[in-house]
């Protein structure tokens, strides 16, 4: 049997966002609306997927990468229009079945897809249509049935329902599964018509279609009423954010996750959290962070795509694309930026930074600190107020720092310099040499003392 595969709508413009990206592209909880669909499409099972894009559809293109299947829909001319782009697509997937979804629908879930699929496939569906019903059905497309739970016989747009039809509260989703050999015959405008009140081709036509034909067409009612929500304006995408941020809320607390008050916590979609940890108000994590066992992160830090190891504490500081190890204890007022990898039992301190740099097991950075480009090793003290001076205006370079070294406060390290294994560098020096396995370097001006100077200045 050929294996299913997926079409996403994403053509269309949102204008009411307000936005210079197309709608699909806007972030709920820090993530695309058509990520989200991509991943519960993927999650289902289904893994070939083809985007039909249109509105600034360059942003798109590039933020799903070169891999990726999409195809132009250059009119935007409607739903119906914008599948028969897709038809050589189809045609690659001729006797299987496909999933055609819409890329603004951001929490159609991966459960009700696969449900969808089997009952299509066990039912010996044409089209099987994901529906749900809705307290307020207002501006979707209405399932009309024959009598009140007889079979379907055709959906109907807001926009083109009569009051009666409009007071049926059973609406479509926006996705489908169909057959493809009974699709694709249909796939095109002596088939699709543009006679209705917003003069498109409607994909839902095929359902008609099809039922004229006699193929056999059903819907899956979900109970996942979210499935089916998007938003128009940047208020309703406001409130897609909140239901997911207090969804995941939800699933963590259940989980065993302790947030003694949930205020200002933001978690992402994909932040996988362990056991016994602690989660302190105004902490966002977002991203693909994960943060181990028994760890304590807040108040007031930000995680984005980073590692966190067990039993770690990040107080009030803010770490981006990195790997923390077990038992570091960050903050409070610490920026760990790119590129890191920091080691078990490691102390970074309050005002210290670090960049595209490695630091190794126990070693403490504990006060007002930069290091960028370079290797510190482990059993490292780096005292208060050391920089690794690792840009000359013209290029960045780094430093290296061997095991059980010692970096006197307030020392200069002049890249790219290696200071050696147990060496020490003075308080106050700047190091623009390598300095050998357990040396001292030292490099001071000598303060001059001037005996009663307070006095003389006086008179
Ligand atoms: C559509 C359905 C409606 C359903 C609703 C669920 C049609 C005619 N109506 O209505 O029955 O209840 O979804 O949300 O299908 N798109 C394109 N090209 C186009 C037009 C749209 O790619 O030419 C894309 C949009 O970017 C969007 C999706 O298709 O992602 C849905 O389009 P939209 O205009 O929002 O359809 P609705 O009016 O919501
Ligand atoms: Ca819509």
């Amino acid at each position: 049997m050929a294996k299913s595969c997926a079409v996403i709508l994403a053509a269309g413009e949102g204008k009411r966002m307000k936005s210079d990206r197309p709608k699909v592209m806007l972030n709920v909880l820090f993530k695309p609306m058509i990520q989200w669909v991509i991943d519960s499409v993927r999650n289902s099972g289904t893994e070939d997927i083809c985007t039909v894009v249109g509105f600034k559809e360059e942003i798109i293109k590039d933020y799903l990468g070169e891999k990726f299947t999409t195809v132009s829909q250059r009119e935007r001319l409607g739903t119906g229009h914008a599948v028969m782009q897709a038809k050589d697509f189809l045609a690659d997937h001729a006797g299987g079945h496909v999933l055609v979804l819409c890329g603004d629908a951001p929490f159609m879930d991966s459960e009700t897809i696969r449900v969808a699929y089997e009952k299509h496939i066990s039912q010996g569906n044409a089209a099987t249509i994901i529906t749900a019903c809705l307290d307020d059905p207002t501006g979707y497309g209405r399932v009309i049935r024959d009598g009140i739970a007889g079979p379907v016989q055709r959906i109907v747009e807001h926009k083109d329902a009569t009051d009666e039809e409009k007071l049926v509260n059973e609406i479509n989703s926006g996705a489908y599964w169909f057959d493809i050999d009974k699709l694709l015959p249909i796939l095109d405008i002596e088939h699709l018509h543009n006679n209705n009140a917003q003069g498109e081709y409607y994909l839902p036509e095929v359902i008609s279609i099809f039922i004229e034909k006699k193929y056999r067409v059903n819907a899956y009612l979900t109970e996942n009423k979210e499935a089916v929500m998007g938003a128009n304006d940047c208020l309703q995408l406001n409130d897609l954010s909140s239901k997911a941020r207090r969804n995941i809320l939800e699933k963590l607390l259940v989980n065993g996750v302790e947030m003694p008050c949930s205020e200002g916590v933001i978690i992402g979609p994909d932040v996988v959290i362990g056991s016994n940890v602690t989660i302190l108000p105004g902490t966002i994590l977002k991203g693909k962070t994960v943060v181990g066992h028994g760890c304590t992160v807040g108040p007031n830090s930000l995680l984005d795509d980073c590692t966190v190891g067990d039993n770690s504490k990040v107080n009030a500081s803010q770490c981006y694309g990195s790997n923390i190890g077990n038992n570091v204890d960050i903050g409070p007022f610490a920026h760990i930026r790119n590129g890191c990898v920091v080691g078990d039992n490691v102390r970074i301190g309050d005002y210290v930074e670090l960049k595209n740099s490695s630091i190794g097991n126990e070693t403490k950075v504990a006060h007002l600190t930069y290091i960028g480009d370079s290797k510190f090793g482990s059993k490292v003290n780096v005292g208060c107020g050391c920089v690794t001076v690792n840009y000359n205006g013209q290029e960045k370079q780094g430093c290296v720092v061997g095991d059980n070294a010692f970096i006197g406060c307030n020392t200069n390290l002049i890249a790219p310099v290696t200071v050696g294994e147990g060496a020490y560098t003075a308080a106050g020096t700047t190091i623009t040499q390598d300095v050998p396995a357990k040396a001292l370097a030292i490099g001071r001006a000598r303060a001059e003392i001037k005996e009663n100077w307070t006095e003389k200045k006086k008179k």
